[in-house]
């Protein structure tokens, strides 16, 4: 948890926000992001190859472009880690397999 907002801090927090809330409109949230939430490969897959294009998370529509990030597979589990199990969220906890598999 504690290496997960750390990574966060640096990777995540400048687009969406320090709370996971993004900016609505322009910056998607995490904080309960239905996007993922039922699906967390689709959250590896922004952080691997980016996202763009028009994309509906809590009912709102973005036409935002993200680029790759580039974490090992142990950031992605503890950026991830952090983010579902903060602000309220709980989620199982993903480890480096979780991660390989879901590439
Ligand atoms: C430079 C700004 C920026 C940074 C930095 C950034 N993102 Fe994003 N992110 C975006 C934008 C913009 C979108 C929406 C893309 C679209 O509209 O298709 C997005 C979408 C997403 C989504 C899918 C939509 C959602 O809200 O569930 C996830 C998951 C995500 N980002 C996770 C991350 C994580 C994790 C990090 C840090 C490792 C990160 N992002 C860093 C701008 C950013």
């Amino acid at each position: 948890m504690s290496r997960g907002k750390q990574i966060y801090q640096n990777e995540c927090m400048v687009c969406h926000m320090e709370n996971g809330e993004g900016i609505s409109g322009a910056f998607p949230p995490l904080a309960n992001s239905d996007y993922f939430k039922n699906d967390v490969s689709k959250a590896v897959d922004a952080i691997l190859n980016g996202l763009e294009g028009e994309l509906v998370v809590n009912d709102v529509t973005y036409f935002g472009i993200m680029d790759p990030v580039p974490l090992s597979d142990q950031e992605i589990a503890d950026v991830l880690n952090y983010i579902r199990n903060s602000w309220g969220g709980t989620a199982e906890e993903l480890n480096v397999a979780d991660i390989q598999k879901m590439k």
